[in-house]
């Protein structure tokens, strides 16, 4: 019986991975989708944490390239700082590193940092360019002494490839095969003792055996308003825009604790003081510029609000379980778990309880509607 059931269940989900045609449940999440984005695109992709495209070279310009400059994550940046310093009175590579955390808060920047501070040669790749073994053999053979290799999105490496990487990781030694049937020989290569670094936004997809071989675990946090500002500030030096302390203070206040989104506001806020003001950025103009993008106080993106407002008003303010909330926005429940929801928790608008997650006052207050009376110290 049992087994019936995991087998009919694989046999459903291989063939929803097959692309058969869409069933009801799918035809459900992207109308549900395409309903809800429509409306607030430009809106959702100011204050959206992942990178657009064009905005590239407009973030190399802005990336710090030294630890001293990296601003924020004291904790993250201490325990790097001490490694680097004891990797090279030891002359040796660094230890492997994962940079853990949601997107837009330094990742890629730090690992190029290391390389910098290393003063050795950066390579990067990310786990979907990565599809052939192949591919991986030549990236690993071809590393120079104590290099850094930079893998992005590693938790999309496929599983064969991530297999290939741990003797690499640990031993630096590759194991290839010459040949094929009877006559495949195996044959090991030694490679160059290297440091890998890899990144994720979704550290809980990540295999135990592929995390294991990681010495040094740095988790990116969300950065504080203090902290957003001075990265507005020196962002607005690099970029010789003319900002004040207040100015600044208000573009670091709606990036959402992020600061891919304070550079992006901080350039469509200088557009408009440029168009409508003296070009210099005060707190006057800030608030008409973000206002005026329709920026929320907090730099909410679609599914901040989504989220909110469907514990709100579908769940009455919660609690609703993880896995019911993750069904009903069509969200993967690891993704709003590491993604989404740490934001929201730390600027005290929603809470995890042991029965699930529920909206708190602020988030009523956010939005303009009334929080229910709790009924407490009944019994
Ligand atoms: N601590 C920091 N100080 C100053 N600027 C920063 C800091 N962290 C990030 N930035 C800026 O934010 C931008 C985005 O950072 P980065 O690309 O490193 O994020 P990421 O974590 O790799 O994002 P993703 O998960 O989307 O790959 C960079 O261009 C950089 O200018
Ligand atoms: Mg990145």
């Amino acid at each position: 019986m049992g087994d019936c059931i995991s087998s009919c269940a694989t046999r459903i989900s291989t063939a929803a991975l097959r692309g058969s045609p869409p069933n009801r449940y799918t035809l459900f999440v992207s109308m549900a989708t395409t309903r809800d984005n429509t409306p607030d695109r430009t809106h959702d992709r100011l204050v959206s944490a992942a990178r657009a495209d064009e905005e590239q070279g407009f973030e190399l310009k802005l990336r710090p390239r030294r630890l001293g400059e990296f601003i924020g994550q004291s904790k993250a940046k201490e325990q790097l700082a001490i490694a680097l310093e004891a990797a090279r009175s030891r002359g040796e590579a660094l230890d492997h590193v994962l940079l853990f955390g949601p997107p837009g808060l330094g990742k890629t920047t730090l690992a190029t940092i290391i390389a910098n501070e290393l003063e050795v040669g950066f390579q990067q790749t990310s786990g979907p360019a990565l599809q052939i073994q192949g591919d991986l053999t030549a990236i690993l053979t071809n590393l120079r002494e104590r290099q850094v290799l930079f893998l992005d999105e590693i938790h999309r490496l496929q599983p064969v490839l991530e297999e290939k990487l741990y003797t690499a990781l640990e031993d630096y030694k590759l194991d290839i095969i010459i040949g094929q049937g009877p006559a495949a020989r195996t044959h090991v290569m030694e490679i160059k003792p290297f440091t890998f670094v890899g990144a994720t936004t979704r550290p809980g997809l990540l295999s135990s055996p592929l995390r294991s071989r990681f010495g040094i675990l740095l988790r990116l946090e969300f950065y504080t308003e203090e902290e957003l500002r001075v990265i507005v500030e020196r962002s607005a030096e690099v970029l010789e825009i003319p900002v004040d302390l207040d100015g600044a203070a208000e573009i670091a206040l709606r990036s959402r604790g992020t600061p891919r989104i304070a550079n992006r506001l901080l350039r469509r806020v200088r557009d408009y003081a440029q168009v409508r003001g003296s070009g210099a950025i005060d707190r006057a103009t800030a608030n008409a510029a973000l206002q005026l993008l329709e920026v929320d106080a907090h730099g909410f993106d679609e599914i901040d609000r989504r989220l909110l407002l469907t514990i709100i008003q579908k769940y009455d303010g919660g609690p609703v379980g993880l896995g019911t909330l993750a069904a009903t926005l069509a969200e993967e429940e690891d993704a709003l778990e590491e993604v989404y929801e740490p934001f929201l928790i730390q600027i005290g608008f929603l809470d995890r309880t042991p029965r699930g997650r529920m909206a708190t006052r602020l988030a009523y207050e956010h939005f303009g509607i009334a929080a229910p009376g709790r009924q407490t110290g009944l019994f």
